[in-house]
């Protein structure tokens, strides 16, 4: 068999931060090759699949000899020999091997690298780009970014509660007209924080580093520059991941910055008043993964009005997101490849979303790399957007890259997700 998988290697190489990641190779026996790298979380949902490091001093504990021998020992024997073009049986022989809930055993590390690389090997085999690949002739658009420029939380040492202070190009027609956009904001934020003085680098993923006083202040700068870049609140939305579990528990939401303690009830009314305030279209865990109840009031006081994403709420989970939805607790999905540990897992997650009309995100993590699977991901599989951080830093630049390479690979037929993308009604 010419997909037959016939080579798998891993190799530790490093992430944005500077960390220790798992790269998988796969090569097939007709010579087509694919590659897969893990990507790492920082603030992660406690039912993510189980990112498996070594522990101990050396690199902090961060390196990954653990998946790499798994990879080596267990998975490479187990896999070769199956067909790369069997996604879903691939996948089904990963989790079987593991045998966890969560991946504790093999790593999701070491599954998603080599996920990610069987499917890559088998778009090759196909000689089409993995979008394609993906779409099997169904129609598809390029996703609607959503970007930060401002980045806090956990990828800014706690400068500011609220993780990501993100804006959504939805008065554009194309991706390449968004990324011109969203690059205009950026510079435009730069230049503000410039002007005040408060311009002192960027954080984990890209955005500028969030210098406030209050999290509001970065709400008001965020909207001064998009005015600031010329565009009107239709043109341009803020999008926000508050990323609540991080600084909220047992209804209780500790915010450091303002020195302040909300209930589950004041917390919604704080940022009831935000959205009233700012152009906001857009919110991902706005409550703590352990207060259901906070995320229901949220979804049901904003009714059609604003997205609402589950991340680490959902995990990915194709389970959650029928259970979430039984329940009213969000209308859209945020989909890690790796918070689930393979792609049949994640495309099972995003189809039970689909099926439910909610909003879908494709989403990077915080610790990144060169591979830009998930753009293909997002556009292959229609999602309509697409999460990967700031516009700076060549892991992330190397995503908003590959989507202007697809869009001219799609040619005349290539259409733009923009508004359509959320799961509301336009304004327009
Ligand atoms: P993480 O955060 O990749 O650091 O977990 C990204 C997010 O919360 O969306
Ligand atoms: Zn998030």
């Amino acid at each position: 068999m010419k997909t037959a998988i016939r080579k798998i290697t891993g190799r530790r190489i490093w992430d944005s931060r500077g960390r220790p990641t798992v790269e998988v190779d796969v090569e097939l026996e007709d010579g087509s090759r694919g590659r897969g790298i893990a990507p790492a979380g920082a603030s992660r949902g406690s039912n993510e699949a189980i990112d498996l490091r070594d522990g101990g001093t050396q690199l902090a504990g961060f390196d990954v000899q653990r998946a790499l021998a798994n990879v080596r020992g267990i998975i490479a024997p187990a896999l070769t020999g199956m067909d790369a073009m069997n996604q879903a049986g691939v996948d089904a022989a990963l989790i079987a091997l593991d045998g966890t809930a969560n991946k504790a055993y093999l790593g999701g590390n070491a599954t998603i690298a080599t996920s990610m690389a069987v499917l890559n090997a088998a778009a090759a085999a196909a000689g089409v780009p993995l979008w394609r690949y993906l779409a099997a002739g169904a129609p598809v658009r390029l996703p609607l970014p959503e970007i930060q420029i401002f980045g806090g939380g956990a990828h800014a040492g706690r400068r500011t509660d609220i993780q990501d202070f993100l804006v959504m190009p939805l008065g554009a027609q194309s991706f390449d007209e968004a990324l011109v956009m969203v690059a205009e904001v950026y510079r435009a934020a730069g230049d503000l924080m410039d002007s005040l003085g408060r311009r002192t680098g960027v954080a984990d993923e890209g955005g500028w580093w969030p210098a406030f006083s209050s999290n509001e202040e970065a709400l008001e700068m965020l909207t001064r520059a998009i005015e600031r870049a010329g565009y009107r609140h239709d043109e341009v939305a803020i999008s926000l991941d508050i990323a609540a579990s991080e600084f909220g528990r047992n209804g209780c939401y500790k915010l450091a910055l303002e020195s302040r303690e909300y209930d589950t009830h004041e917390w919604l009314e704080v940022m009831l008043g935000w959205l009233k305030r700012y152009p906001i279209v857009s919110v991902e865990d706005p409550f703590a993964e352990d207060d259901p109840e906070g995320m229901r009031a949220f979804t049901a006081a904003v009714g059609e009005s604003v997205q609402v994403i589950g991340d680490d709420f959902l995990v990915t989970s194709a389970a959650r997101v029928n259970a979430a939805a039984a329940q009213s607790q969000c209308n859209a999905v945020l989909l890690k490849p790796n918070q689930a540990g393979t792609i049949t897992e994640t495309r099972q997650t995003m189809e039970a979303a689909k099926k439910l009309g909610w909003g879908m995100i494709v989403s990077a993590r915080s610790g990144e790399s060169e591979d830009t699977t998930i753009v293909h991901l997002a556009t292959g599989w229609n999602t309509g957007q697409l999460k990967v951080g700031s516009f700076s830093r060549s892991e992330r630049m190397a995503k908003w890259n590959e989507g202007l390479r697809i869009e001219e690979q799609m040619g005349a037929s290539a259409t733009f997700a923009g508004w359509s993308a959320l799961p509301m009604r336009s304004p327009a």
